[in-house]
């Protein structure tokens, strides 16, 4: 089912539908998965059309959604466009999940200009610009999600993932400023900072897997239940597992000589930072 189809499946059923960017793979495919299982319509975003066509035929035949794509590079400003049309044509939006997002290795100042910026585009005009599109017809309904997945990696900063840390720590900051707009408005945002999870993220970028002991892994389904059950509850920074929690915690206290010191060592023996 191609876009437009699924506007008019949307607007016939009267079902909620989600709207998951980044959904080929991953933590958004897994969101996919769970939202069609609660009966929402889906419109799956990202760059690989076939990836998004397989699972929305999959979840079409298993649950009896209506899943429709579009192929988007969210990098892009006419590709953004596109998605925040179809936001405004779909009435009864009520998940955005802005998931689509990348981690590289490379040193800030060494990087091609169009990854930094790149990563800036991805994570953070993209979830701005997607959100700005959803909250309007969410306020007015009173009712609405909104789930930024951010990352443990907001809490810091380090050599080789200046960006990624700091486009991270802009989902946060944002996230708890909106939570504080929409408070008595029916409408919950959520900041989702999961640490290493299985995913094809660190393929992608590069990283090896070896670099955490296996007590560090999380597995994408167990993040995605937990970023959903915490809908129904007052958080909106949401860090699934105990261990992580209490690492970000401890980040809050950490001086910033000390996180700087590690953040140094850890680059010049692996060159890889937390996901
Ligand atoms: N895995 C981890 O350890 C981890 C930890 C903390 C936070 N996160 C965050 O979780 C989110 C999902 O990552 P993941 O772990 O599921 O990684 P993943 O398996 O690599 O999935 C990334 C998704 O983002 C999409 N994407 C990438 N660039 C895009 C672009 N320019 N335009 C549109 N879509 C794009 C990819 O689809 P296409 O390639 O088809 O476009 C894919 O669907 C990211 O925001 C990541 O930062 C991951």
């Amino acid at each position: 089912m191609n876009a437009n189809e699924q506007d008019m499946a949307a607007e016939g059923n009267g079902r909620p539908v989600a709207l998951v960017t980044g959904a080929s793979a991953g933590i958004g495919a897994k969101f996919a998965r769970q939202l069609a299982r609660r009966g929402c319509d889906l419109v799956l975003v990202a760059r690989r059309r076939e990836r998004l066509e397989a699972l929305a035929d999959e979840l079409h035949a298993a649950h009896d959604v209506a899943a429709g794509v579009i192929d988007a590079d969210l990098t892009d400003e006419a590709d953004r466009r596109r998605v925040c049309d179809h936001i405004h044509k779909t009435p009864n939006l009520q998940y955005l999940v802005n998931n689509a997002g990348f981690g590289t290795t490379s040193l800030f100042y060494e990087a091609d200009a169009d990854e930094p910026l790149g990563m800036v585009e991805l994570h953070v005009r993209a979830p701005v610009q997607l959100t700005h599109a959803a909250l309007p017809a969410m306020v007015e309904r009173g009712r609405g999600f909104v789930v930024n997945v951010s990352s443990v990696a907001a809490f810091l900063q380090g050599a080789s993932g200046v960006m990624y840390c700091a486009t991270k720590a802009f989902l946060n900051s944002f996230t708890l400023g909106l939570a504080a707009e929409l408070r008595g408005k029916g409408v919950k945002v959520q900041a989702l900072c999961p640490g290493f999870t299985y995913s094809e993220f660190h393929d992608v970028a590069g990283i090896d897997r070896s670099i955490a002991g296996k007590f560090w892994w999380l597995d994408a389904d167990y993040v995605v239940r937990t970023s959903l059950a915490a809908l129904d509850g007052r958080t909106t920074v949401v860090i699934p597992s105990l261990r992580y929690k209490f690492m970000a915690g401890l980040l809050k206290v950490t001086p910033q000589w000390l996180l700087n010191h590690a953040g140094q060592k850890r680059h010049e023996t692996t060159g890889d930072y937390p996901a």
